[in-house]
């Protein structure tokens, strides 16, 4: 069985200028095709309310759905390493509450780390969990659990303060101890200038080609889902969403018009038992 990776050799992949895959998933199928694929690092994002739940943000997703979506992640690539979001709030509630939420998804869920969303406010969070033995991804730029304060979803550190506090904090996040950091959705000037100040991997969405990794949604890559918008960071390699549909298109108009199923997919009973269930049947009429 694949190794998943460690901490060291996720680092020695940055020195070693090793470009590192990190892709979402939600589920045993999702994880089980991008451990067979190679994805070094599956993320369950909390994203997952979005593509799989139906919410329009991430906020009402909750720990249980956390720690439900990486056990079936976990049992689909048990050789690949799992990062998994702390939802909402979770890591916010004071030191016990982020110890005993992160200790779920670690234990319940069987993920390897955890991932935060924010800077520098964060740090006492950071220290708290990595001196438990809970590895901690940041995630700074754009953090999709606080759209309700940024206003939306823009491109972040665009004017030079933004770009000093974006910097600031991958610094206090590598200081504090956190493995890496993903950067969403920020300018490709400044996301290489933060990969090129801190010792630790940098993972864009959005942040061009200058960081350590890249990470993309599953159901973005694979345009998986009705109505998955277009957006200028992703890059879709399928259509699955649409072969989905015709599929099930043609699947409902066989069975509308009893084209499905054929004899080949029906189990025939053999001779002597069709004669004495239809004599039961039909008092033996029925040859
Ligand atoms: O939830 C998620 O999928 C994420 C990625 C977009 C980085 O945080």
């Amino acid at each position: 069985m694949k190794q998943a990776l460690t901490l060291p050799r996720l680092k020695a992949m940055k020195s070693q200028n090793k470009p590192i895959a990190m892709l979402t998933a939600y589920d045993y199928p999702s994880a089980m095709l991008s451990e067979e694929a190679g994805v070094d690092i599956i993320l369950v994002g909390d994203s997952l309310g979005n593509v799989v739940l139906g919410y329009d943000t991430t906020v009402p997703v909750t720990l249980d759905d956390m720690v439900y979506h990486t056990r079936a992640v976990v049992r689909g690539a048990p050789g690949t390493m799992v990062v998994t979001d702390m939802p909402f709030a979770t890591y916010r509630l004071g030191p016990e509450a982020t110890l005993r939420n992160a200790a779920r998804i670690m234990q319940e869920g069987g993920a390897h780390a955890v991932k935060l969303e924010g800077g520098a406010e964060l740090t006492d969070e950071i220290r708290l969990l990595t001196s438990a033995g809970i590895p901690v991804l940041g995630h700074i730029g754009l953090t999709p659990q606080s759209v309700h304060q940024i206003g939306g979803y823009r491109v972040q550190g665009k004017s030079n303060e933004e770009a000093e506090k974006l910097l600031q904090d991958a610094k206090a996040l590598e200081q504090a101890g956190a493995f890496g950091v993903v950067l969403e959705l920020v300018t490709e000037e400044l996301a290489a200038a933060v990969t090129h100040s801190i010792g630790i991997p940098t993972i864009g969405i959005g942040a061009g080609r200058g960081c350590d990794g890249q990470v993309l949604v599953y159901h973005d890559l694979l345009r998986y889902g009705s109505g998955i918008r277009d957006k200028k960071m992703v890059k879709s390699y399928a259509n699955i969403g649409d072969t989905i549909r015709s599929a099930i298109t043609e699947y409902v108009d066989e069975v509308k018009t009893k084209a499905f199923p054929e004899e080949k997919h029906s189990f025939p009973l053999d001779q002597s038992s069709v004669q004495s269930l239809s004599s039961k049947l039909y008092g033996g009429e029925g040859k």
